[in-house]
């Protein structure tokens, strides 16, 4: 038996699994967590600009976000609470986005429909006042709790928005996982027609294909999440705590996914609609994304590995690095703020750019 497994005791109790997933990504050294393929953010160059007209100090890097004026395109993606330890996290998590004026997303609440007594994990508004705080739930959940329920939690817990994650890779890997996913869809229509604040739908890590994205958004949803491959698989996860032939099956999928980057070029901005994350990891691949059209990249991995050592402190300092690196990519690029660098010009390595209409022409077939 797997020593992560053994701390769980296989038991499918969501306090256990949280924490088994929290110890499972922050060892880097005992468990590989992220994907066999890239998230494809290295096929893209910035066309060096030698004589930027700009003065560094003018650069403007804020764009609002949820009727706030954040001061980076840049969000905590959606990770944890609902353990032991998950207090401290999301406490942590939630100073350092207040601090670095960036968006913070939770871990899902689903939890707090089973054990109440832990509302106060997911209760960070306070805390992150003048940021937009995502709150976080399972699209299972979003088809088979009453939506009323989930509306007075949203409200309770004082966030800006709801994001619901897709994750049939890593249920169907889990333990004592959802397998059922039937009248998915039509649930997170219904949800978001009546729900009191935006709704966000995110994947986890294997990216949303092309016309899934435009239905969702063509029912309500405010804006999608890709979380492409290239980053956390969240099978190669849930392989480090299974046994035999189940964790060889799971390791199979180690590949898994839509690239990131490819994705985000097969689809554009799609009216500022789309954030980009899943393997993005410092400031380059973030200015990459936003030229690629999305409106703002998210990261997981690597602050909850901050946090793991140096706690908030160390997550503001990994935030610190990649608005020095954004900015810089600005300035030699003659982008005076993001709206500019939205427009900057990059060229693509050739087999990317076969590889983004290939996979463009798959969906046109869909
Ligand atoms: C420790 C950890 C816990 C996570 N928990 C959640 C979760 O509760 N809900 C969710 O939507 N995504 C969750 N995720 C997925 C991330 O939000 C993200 O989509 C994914 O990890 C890909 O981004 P990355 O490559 O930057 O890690 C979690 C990720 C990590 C690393």
């Amino acid at each position: 038996m797997s020593t992560a497994s053994k701390n769980s005791k296989k038991s499918g109790n969501i306090s256990n699994r949280k924490k088994d997933h929290l110890d499972i990504c922050v060892n880097k050294d005992k468990y590989n967590v992220e994907s066999s393929i890239t998230s494809g953010f290295e096929n893209i160059h910035f066309i060096h600009e030698a004589m930027p007209e700009l003065n560094e100090e003018n650069i403007n890097t804020k764009i609002t976000f949820l009727d706030h004026e954040i001061k980076l395109p840049l969000f905590i993606s959606c990770m944890t609470g609902g353990s032991t330890g998950g207090l401290k996290v999301n406490t942590e998590l939630a100073k350092a986005a207040q601090s670095a004026g960036i968006p913070v997303g939770l871990g899902s609440i689903r939890i707090l429909f089973r054990e109440p007594e832990y509302f106060e994990q997911f209760h960070i508004k306070p805390i992150a006042k003048d940021v937009p705080v995502l709150a976080n739930i399972g699209s299972v959940q979003i088809r088979d709790i009453e939506h009323k329920l989930i509306y007075e939690m949203i409200k309770r817990l004082e966030v800006q928005a709801i994001v619901i994650h897709l994750n049939p890779g890593q249920e169907i890997f889990q333990p004592k996982g959802d397998r059922d996913f039937i009248g998915i869809f039509n649930a997170v229509s219904k949800f978001t027609d009546k729900s009191p604040v935006p709704v966000i739908v995110k994947e986890t890590g294997f990216g949303i294909r092309a016309s899934r994205i435009r239905q969702l958004l063509n029912t309500g949803v405010s804006y999608i999440d890709l979380a492409g491959a290239g980053g956390t698989n969240w099978i190669t996860v849930e392989s480090h705590r299974l046994t035999g032939e189940e964790a060889k099956i799971a390791k199979e999928f180690s590949s898994w996914g839509i690239p990131t980057a490819m994705l985000m070029d097969s689809i554009g901005s799609m009216d500022n609609r789309i954030l980009a994350s899943g393997g993005l990891r410092n400031g380059i691949d973030l200015a990459k994304s936003i030229a690629l059209g999305a409106y703002m990249g998210g990261m997981a991995l690597p602050f909850i590995r901050e946090f793991k050592f140096s706690k908030k402190d160390g997550v503001i300092r990994r935030i610190g690095e990649i608005e020095k690196t954004l900015r810089a990519v600005m300035l030699l690029t003659g982008s005076h703020d993001i709206h500019q660098l939205r427009q900057t010009r990059f060229w693509r390595k050739p087999d990317f750019t076969e590889s983004v209409k290939a996979l463009k022409d798959a969906e046109i077939l869909i």
